[in-house]
């Protein structure tokens, strides 16, 4: 080969290298965070097709901050006497399962689950946050409860990490009825595994009819040990025949949950805090709660035993009539599948509605830097954190999302201040009304769910495999006007994940 051409060769590889080592250099310097920023900062704002903003240029995410309308003004109702009135303390505590076992937990009161929250449909609800001693700061998010923004308990962007010795004061009217939770919001992938959540029932407006058993079930994984109601055993209760009873599912972690009611016929009431229209009676089936999700199962106490089980755990709830039984667990093979499950009832909208608003959401991996940090890294619509979509909306908007797992893994995705109503999986409609706040969606799954967009505000919109959104996968809907005074990092440390 002649010289000169070898010469030329070399020094175009040289040249190939030095870009592409540019390229990835510039790729790891995009990807720094600052030690404080504004969420709205960074996002590729996505208009779903709708109309933009004057004065946008429909690129990025900077919308100005300090006009239109803050998130700290959008409180609930401040004057008014409440109906329902708590503090919850926040504090580390050293806590005693029913083994014996102990952990070194963040609670609630100095318990985990902290208190259930028990308030009626209507009531004006008044919560103080009061942190004793978390160090890394606390918030309260209302899972599933669509509260006014302000009152969503998300750090650094709803409102500040409440530090030691400081408070907040949550106040909203519970407008739903069913079974939600509340997890702090402040570095949730740590604090909600040790322990800073608890049930929150709204009831009818009547209350629980007296003679009715109505029990909430925390299902939670302390250091590796399955727990249900903070308890590793078995929980026997006596329970009269006939009684009507609805046993309310709650799932804490960060994976699904596969649940078995055995030894008596029952119905799904209601998902994720939402009464089903119209229910057929199930028998056989296990039912599975996505990570943050819930289930409400209700059945007439037979005169033989009743054993609810979760997965294999040693953890459960036996119901019997004097209390001892210890009925054997069993773990259906079948599971209930949702979109197959309900029967046609009248929806507010349906797929072939006309939608102000159609976004895709799709969930993916690939090579990239996470803050600096290289890596395999999730990815929403080809986006690193915190490159992600932010989804903008108007209120009063007629909202569609369709949301596709491309990669490995369940997402179980979760949106603040709404609930999606799931229209189809993978082409197939919903069978009847299914609405959601944490929808599982599995390997290979596309969901289409929509929503009406009537809750001005910031709203986080992320997996709620909460390891999944420390990773990056979570981004937000941002209503049109709406800025957050508040910024993750900060003088309040406000790391929401
Ligand atoms: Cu249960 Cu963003 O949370
Ligand atoms: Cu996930």
């Amino acid at each position: 080969m002649p010289r000169i051409i070898t010469r030329s060769a070399v020094a175009l590889v040289c040249v190939l290298a030095l870009a592409g080592v540019g390229w990835i250099g510039k790729l790891w310097y995009d990807s720094r965070l600052p030690g404080t920023y504004n969420v709205m900062d960074f996002g590729t704002m996505d208009y779903g097709g709708g109309s933009i903003p004057a004065g946008v240029d429909g690129s990025s995410g900077h919308q100005g901050h300090g006009v239109g309308t803050s998130v700290a003004d959008l409180r609930g109702p401040q004057s008014e006497h409440p109906d329902a009135e708590f503090t919850l303390r926040a504090r580390e505590a050293r806590i005693r399962l029913a083994s014996g076992r102990s952990v070194d937990a963040l609670t609630f009161n100095g318990r985990s689950p902290g208190p259930e929250l028990r308030v009626r449909r209507g009531d004006l609800v008044q919560v103080t946050l009061a942190n004793e001693d978390i160090e890394s700061g606390v918030t309260i998010h209302w899972h599933g409860v669509d509260v006014p923004n302000a009152e969503d308990g998300v750090a650094g962007v709803t409102q500040d990490a409440v530090l030691p010795g400081k408070s907040y004061v949550y106040r909203f009217r519970a407008s739903q009825q069913g079974t939600f939770w509340y997890h702090t919001h402040q570095i949730s992938a740590r604090e909600v595994r040790r322990g800073l959540f608890g049930a929150f029932v709204i009831e009818p407006p009547v209350g629980i009819l007296g003679g009715e058993l109505d029990l909430a079930i925390v299902a939670h994984t302390f250091d590796g040990v399955p727990t249900i109601n903070g308890s590793d055993l078995l929980e026997r209760r006596a329970v009269a025949q006939a009684t009507p009873v609805r046993l309310r599912l709650v799932n804490t972690d960060n994976a699904p949950r596969r649940f078995a009611l055995t030894g008596t016929p029952f119905r799904v009431a209601a998902l994720d805090g939402t009464e089903l229209a119209r229910t057929l009676p199930l028998r056989n089936v296990s039912v599975d709660v996505p990570a943050g999700g819930r289930a409400d199962l209700v059945f007439e106490m037979p005169a033989t035993p009743v054993r609810l089980s979760a997965d294999n755990w040693a953890a459960g709830l036996a119901l019997s009539a004097d209390g001892k039984a210890t009925p054997p667990a069993s773990m259906p093979a079948e599971s209930l599948d949702p979109l197959k499950y309900g029967l046609p009832a009248p929806l507010p909208f349906a797929a072939s509605s006309q939608f102000d608003r159609r976004f895709e959401l799709r969930i993916d991996k690939k090579p990239g830097f996470l803050d600096g940090r290289p890596g395999m890294q999730w990815t929403l619509n080809g986006k690193i954190y915190p490159h992600v979509p932010v989804f903008h909306v108007e209120r009063g908007d007629l909202v569609r999302v369709t949301i596709a797992n491309d990669g490995n893994g369940t997402h179980p995705m979760h949106l603040h201040g709404h609930h999606m109503l799931v229209l189809s999986r993978n082409g197939v409609d919903a069978a009847g009304p299914w609405w959601v706040d944490t929808l599982d969606v599995d390997e290979g799954e596309e969901y289409v769910v929509g929503f009406r967009a009537e809750n001005p505000g910031v709203w986080m919109y992320h997996c709620h495999n909460l390891r999944h959104a420390a990773q990056g996968l979570t981004m937000h809907v941002a209503y049109a006007g709406v800025t957050t005074p508040f910024n993750i990092g900060d003088a309040h440390h406000n790391l929401p994940e």
